[in-house]
């Protein structure tokens, strides 16, 4: 069958809004000048020789500009100032599509993600963190084992000496069971840092802070008598002094 003509019908009109007699049937349909709503445009295709189709396609023409906040989130809680972009939607100019674009997402994973594992991979606090906490679990177990050998090792005469040298020289300060009096004299019971012998050898012969040098006059035997005497009683369990 040959074509004759083309009517396209807006709605129900009565007019044409075209006749398209020849090939290419092009029309342009300028949908700003249709109120926005449904609409059905009609085609009705005329035959040479008689005889017509008709086609009916509903549509909605939407032509107010929607207005994107930007900025703001739906239902989103804020504070303080916000700082809105407002991108009017022009049919013909669309709003560059900010969006999501996923790829933001993979990005900023990405970011943080690598972030976290920098700050723990790369900050020297992790190592120190580590090796700070390392040791104290294998102190806790060493008294223990190696305490016992130690304590045995222990010379009990250089006990007694240094009991009665810290009696008369130290424990007025440091109280006869090594309590101290917090916090101005640090107790000896329980005090980490007398692993460190030579520290107590040094404190004791030259004094330190607002302790005087108590043992400036005192021999090498006695220095090592009373920081023997201080290592191993109280609950301490250090071993004898090298
Ligand atoms: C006049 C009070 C006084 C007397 C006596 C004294 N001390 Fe001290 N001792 C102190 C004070 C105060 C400190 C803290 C010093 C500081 O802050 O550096 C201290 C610190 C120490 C420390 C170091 C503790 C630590 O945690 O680093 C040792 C070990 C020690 N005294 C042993 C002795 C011994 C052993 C004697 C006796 C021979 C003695 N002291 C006599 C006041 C005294």
């Amino acid at each position: 069958m040959v074509v004759d003509r083309i009517e396209v019908y807006l709605d129900g009109a009565s007019e044409p809004l075209a006749v398209l007699k020849e090939p290419p049937y092009r029309l342009n349909l300028d949908t700003r000048k249709i109120p926005d709503g449904e609409h059905v445009l009609r085609v009705v295709t005329h035959f040479r020789g008689g005889g017509q189709e008709v086609r009916e396609i509903p549509f909605t023409v939407n032509n107010y500009p929607d207005v994107m906040v930007l900025g703001l989130d739906e239902r989103g809680e804020v504070a303080g100032t916000l700082e809105l972009r407002l991108a009017v939607g022009e049919p013909e100019l669309p709003v560059e599509p900010v969006r999501f674009n996923p790829i933001w997402y993979v990005v900023a994973s990405v970011v943080v993600l690598g972030g976290i594992w920098a700050y723990f991979a790369l900050s020297p606090a992790t190592e120190k963190v580590v090796t700070e906490l390392a040791p104290p679990a294998q102190e806790a177990q060493a008294p223990k084992e190696g305490g016992s050998q130690a304590t045995a090792s222990v010379d009990p005469a250089l006990m007694e000496k240094g009991k009665s040298i810290y009696e008369a020289n130290c424990a007025a300060c440091h109280g006869a069971d090594g309590q101290g009096m917090p916090p101005v004299m640090p107790a000896l019971a329980g005090n980490a840092n007398l692993k460190d012998a030579q520290m107590i050898l040094s404190v004791v012969k030259n004094g330190r802070g607002a302790m005087p040098p108590v043992g400036a006059a005192f021999s090498e035997e006695e220095l090592k008598a009373v920081a023997t005497y201080i290592r191993n009683s109280f609950g301490n369990n250090f071993g004898p002094v090298e």
